[in-house]
This record gives C-alpha cells, sequence and structure tokens, in this order.
C-alpha cells in the first residue's frame, strides 16, 4: 500500500454540502459568486443545514433562534475570564468550546433533531464568545448580544460596544458568506473523523478549531497582516519577498491543495479590501498586497487565497490580527455543524491505514543489554 503524502487528490467520502469543480465553489450548488453578491450569512447557515435556501419565514425563525441562543451561560463566561492573559485568542476559543459541551443539557443526546439544535446553539455562541475574547483581552466587560440584531450585526456591535455602520455590516456578512464552508479542507475533516467514532458535535467543533488554527489553514489570515506589518512600506515589498522566496519560506496567503487557476473567494476579498481602503482614504495595506500579489504571480504563478486580502479587509474593518482566525471559526462553524450532521447521517468510522516504512524484523532487546 503505497501513502499520499497529505492525502492529496484523495476522495473521502460522498458529501453533497460543498463542491469544488474546475476552480469553481458551490454550496449545495449555488455557485460562491451568486451567494457573495445576494446572500446573507443566516441564509447561508439555512442553505447548508437543510440543503435548500430558506423561504422568509424560515429565515426568519433561524435568526430568531440565532438571537435567542447568542448569550453565553455565565459560567463559561465567567472562565473567559480566569484564563491566562498570555493565552491566544484561538486557545481560548477552542477551551470556551469545549467548557460549552459540559453546560448543555443536550449534550448527549445525538439524535439530528437534538444535534441541530446543538448546531444553532454552537453557531450562535461562538459568534459571542470571540467578541468576549477580544473584550476581555482589552481589559473591557465582554458585551451581551443585541436581542434584535442580526448576525453580522451582532457580532460587530459586541466587539466593540456601539452600533457598526451599514458599510461595515455588509462588509463583515459577505467575509462570512465566502468562509462559510469548503469541501473537505482540513477542519472539517477532522470535525467528520472525531464525529466519526460517535463522539459528540461538540468534540466535533472542538477538533475543527484545533486544525483550524495552524498556520497553514485558518491561521493563515493573521500571518498575512503580520508579513504586511513587518514589510512596513511599499518601498521594502520587493526585497522581503525576494528574500522569502530565497529562504524557500512560503508567502501566506498564496497557494492551495486543490484550486489551480485560483480561489474564487479571493477576487471578492480583494474588491472589498479595494473598496475599504477608498472609505477610509487609507490605501497602504490595499495597494501593498496588490504588489505583494503581482510579485507572487509573476514569480512562482501562486496565485492568492482566501486569507490574503482578508486580512487588509478585517483592518480596514478595525478588527485586530489576532482575531482573524477567530473570525474565520465564526464563519466555518456553519460548514462544520452542516457536515457532522451529514456524517451523523450516514456514518461510517474513518480509519484509513498507514504504508509502514519502519523495520519489521527487530526483536525486544532486555534494558540492562541496551546501549
Ligand atoms: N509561498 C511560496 N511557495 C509556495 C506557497 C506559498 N504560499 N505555497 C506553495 N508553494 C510552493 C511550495 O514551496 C512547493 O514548491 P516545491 O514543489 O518547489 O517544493 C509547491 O508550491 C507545492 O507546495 P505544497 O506546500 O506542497 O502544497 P500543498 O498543497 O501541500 O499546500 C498550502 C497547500 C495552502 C498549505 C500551501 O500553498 C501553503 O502553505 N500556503 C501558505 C499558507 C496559506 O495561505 N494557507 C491558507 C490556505 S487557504
Amino acid at each position: 500500500m503505497a501513502a499520499t503524502q497529505g492525502l492529496e487528490g484523495v476522495v473521502a467520502a460522498q458529501s453533497s454540502i460543498s463542491s469544488i469543480i474546475d476552480d469553481t465553489l458551490t454550496y449545495r450548488g449555488i455557485n460562491i459568486d451568486d451567494l457573495a453578491e445576494n446572500a446573507c450569512f443566516e441564509e447561508v447557515v439555512y442553505l447548508l443545514w437543510h440543503g435548500k435556501l430558506p423561504n422568509r419565514t424560515e429565515l426568519e425563525q433561524l435568526q430568531q433562534a440565532l438571537r435567542e441562543n447568542a448569550a453565553l451561560p455565565p459560567e463559561v463566561l465567567a472562565q473567559l475570564k480566569a484564563y491566562p492573559k498570555t493565552a491566544a485568542p484561538m486557545e481560548m476559543l477552542r477551551t470556551a468550546v469545549s467548557a460549552l459541551g459540559m453546560y448543555d443539557p443536550e449534550a448527549g443526546d445525538n439524535t439530528q433533531e437534538a444535534n441541530l439544535r446543538k448546531a444553532i446553539r454552537l453557531t450562535a455562541r461562538i459568534s459571542t464568545i470571540v467578541a468576549a475574547i477580544h473584550r476581555v483581552r482589552q481589559g473591557l466587560e465582554p458585551v451581551a448580544p443585541h436581542p434584535e440584531y442580526g448576525f453580522a450585526q451582532n457580532f460587530l456591535y459586541m466587539l466593540n460596544g456601539e452600533a457598526p455602520s451599514e458599510v461595515a455590516i455588509r462588509a463583515f456578512d459577505k467575509a462570512l458568506v465566502l468562509h462559510a464552508d469548503h469541501e473537505f479542507n482540513a477542519s472539517t475533516f477532522a470535525a467528520r473523523v472525531t464525529v466519526a467514532t460517535l463522539s459528540d458535535i461538540y468534540s466535533g467543533v472542538v477538533s475543527a478549531i484545533g486544525a483550524l488554527k495552524g498556520p497553514l489553514h485558518g491561521g493563515a489570515n493573521e500571518q498575512v497582516m503580520r508579513m504586511l506589518e513587518e514589510i512596513g512600506t511599499p518601498e521594502r515589498i520587493e526585497a522581503y519577498i525576494q528574500d522569502k522566496f530565497n529562504k524557500k519560506e512560503k508567502i501566506m496567503g498564496f497557494g492551495h491543495r486543490v484550486y489551480r487557476k485560483g480561489d474564487p473567494r479571493a477576487k471578492h476579498l480583494h474588491e472589498m479590501s479595494r473598496e475599504l481602503a477608498k472609505l477610509k482614504n487609507d490605501p497602504k495595506w490595499f495597494e501593498m498586497s496588490e504588489k505583494i500579489e503581482a510579485i507572487v504571480v509573476k514569480e512562482k504563478g501562486l496565485p492568492p487565497n482566501v486569507d490574503f486580502y482578508s486580512a487588509s479587509t478585517y483592518t480596514y474593518l478595525g478588527i485586530p490580527k489576532e482575531l482573524f482566525t477567530p473570525i474565520f471559526a465564526v464563519s466555518r462553524v456553519s460548514g462544520w455543524t452542516a457536515h457532522i450532521l451529514e456524517q451523523y447521517a450516514n456514518n461510517r468510522l474513518i480509519r484509513p491505514r498507514a504504508e509502514y516504512v519502519g523495520p519489521t524484523k527487530a526483536s525486544y532487546i532486555p534494558l540492562d543489554q541496551r546501549d
């Protein structure tokens, strides 16, 4: 049995949630461009969970359910405040979501109906947790969820403690739509592996958060902003990128395991970054990003992925870089839970094989005879 490094090209299961075919991404068959232009995040959440777009009543019911379930159990909120000052936001998120499971009275009920209710609670509360993490890290009191706001609006409100602008709400909502699902990416696969043992939905989402945290996956967006700040000024770009190439280091926010011609989500974030830069009259991060893109495309033929222009877009929205990856989770929890529901509905343990390359004829050496 020969192993495929990184499972590249391996088709691990059937799924009808999202597809990447010929560099085109769809959620339930609807092109991501169509959704990015027309759908709000809650419509996409419904679409991922139920396989069809909601009618008006269904959408309003989901929005209401997300609002009603957004408040955190007081114990989880108190724990968040007690985490070490040195903890990274993704570590805080991972731990808080794990704690959420212990305060969910339905945690042990693995029926599809209970899991859908838990998916609503997880989606509503991860948003509240991420906003609270930001507040706690700033030494500020967390802001309780607003009883009337939509999902994107509520997150920005809980983050900053004031009503967000229409422009910020629309931009953030679109970013949420673009990040909601992505076939068998590493974190989604981690979630599916976990629940395929018939472990619970919270364990699946905690596994996913752990996988998302890494810089080769969701952690890349924060690293992009660190790079932009490290470079500092447009004149330093050329030398900085060449130095990275010479050292054979990766440029964060470029390349993809599946896309060859380019990530279809990137162009939307590119445009959002351009528009926000203009609106804020602050072109620096956008122009630097475009310059980096030109060099990486020319020298390596690698187009930007979803993370590259997310960095400048979020920065223009006033979101600190440490929150970029947690925000990815705020959206992607919808996809994780859709995949978890799909996995449970037609489950089989996920247990691949390894190509063993170690010795086969070794024998036991008694302790006192070893070097
Ligand atoms: N910068 C520079 N070179 C890159 C690169 C990048 N961002 N991404 C890939 N490459 C190069 C690799 O060095 C390798 O070159 P080589 O064949 O000469 O050794 C080749 O392209 C293949 O890369 P590899 O890492 O094997 O591809 P992969 O399919 O395993 O990895 C990613 C895919 C996304 C992990 C990879 O492109 C990457 O690390 N990108 C940066 C992190 C990132 O943005 N992650 C978010 C993904 S949405």
